[in-house]
């Protein structure tokens, strides 16, 4: 029996899309986006993967977008979380319906360039300003505190000096893509164990 899995998402859903296509251990069951407009939302519908808008315009109350995430989480069969370029902040309820199975790809790495502020085309353009050689992408696992969970894995990538920032976003990306679901599979494989802020790859 596979472990099912929700991925929570705002854009385009690249990340998503790596998810679904290396699948193993897990099967991504819902999709669950907080942009009604995001594109990601097709490539669940594209895979006949339930996938729902959940946001400002159909829940205003904050509590209420979190009871009825956690009530679509709970009639999927939901075990493990995955946030691919999700922007919002996940309520602590959910949190705490989820302990230590709820990850985050970030795309530097942690912990610089993260936390308030930092996501998206930002990171990088704060990776080219400050001059930096190296840089990367972190899946960590997500607490209550932004980009704050104990990291699981990290891939670093050079930064070229003739490289802009788009093209540092590119190489990360690629990283990214091959590094998320790499994890998750991992994950649900229960090969991921974690004590106080480190994590611990049990190997076969
Ligand atoms: C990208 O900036 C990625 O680095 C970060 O979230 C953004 C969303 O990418 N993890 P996508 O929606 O997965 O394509």
């Amino acid at each position: 029996m596979l472990v099912k899995v929700a991925v929570f998402i705002s854009g385009g859903g690249s990340n998503l899309q790596s998810l679904i296509d290396k699948q193993q251990h897990y099967q991504v069951s819902l999709v669950i986006s907080d942009k009604k407009d995001a594109k990601g939302l097709e490539r669940g519908e594209n895979h006949g993967i339930p996938s729902i808008y959940i946001g400002k315009d159909n829940y205003p109350d904050k509590e209420a977008r979190a009871q009825e995430i956690l009530s679509l989480l709970q009639s999927h069969g939901i075990e493990y979380i995955a946030l691919a370029g999700y922007l919002s902040i996940v309520s602590d309820s959910i949190i705490q319906a989820f302990p230590n199975k709820i990850i985050n790809i970030h795309p530097s790495l942690i912990p610089s360039f993260c936390g308030m502020g930092y996501h998206g085309h930002h990171v990088h353009q704060a990776v080219y300003d400050s001059g930096v050689k190296l840089t990367g992408a972190t899946v960590h696992f997500v607490n209550e505190m932004v980009d704050g969970g104990a990291i699981i894995a990290q891939e670093s990538v050079a930064v070229g000096q003739t490289d802009s920032p788009d093209i540092i976003g590119r190489k990360v990306l690629k990283i990214e893509h091959r590094l998320f679901p790499h994890v998750l599979n991992q994950l649900t494989a229960g090969k991921i164990k974690i004590e106080g802020k480190r994590t611990y790859l049990q190997e076969d």
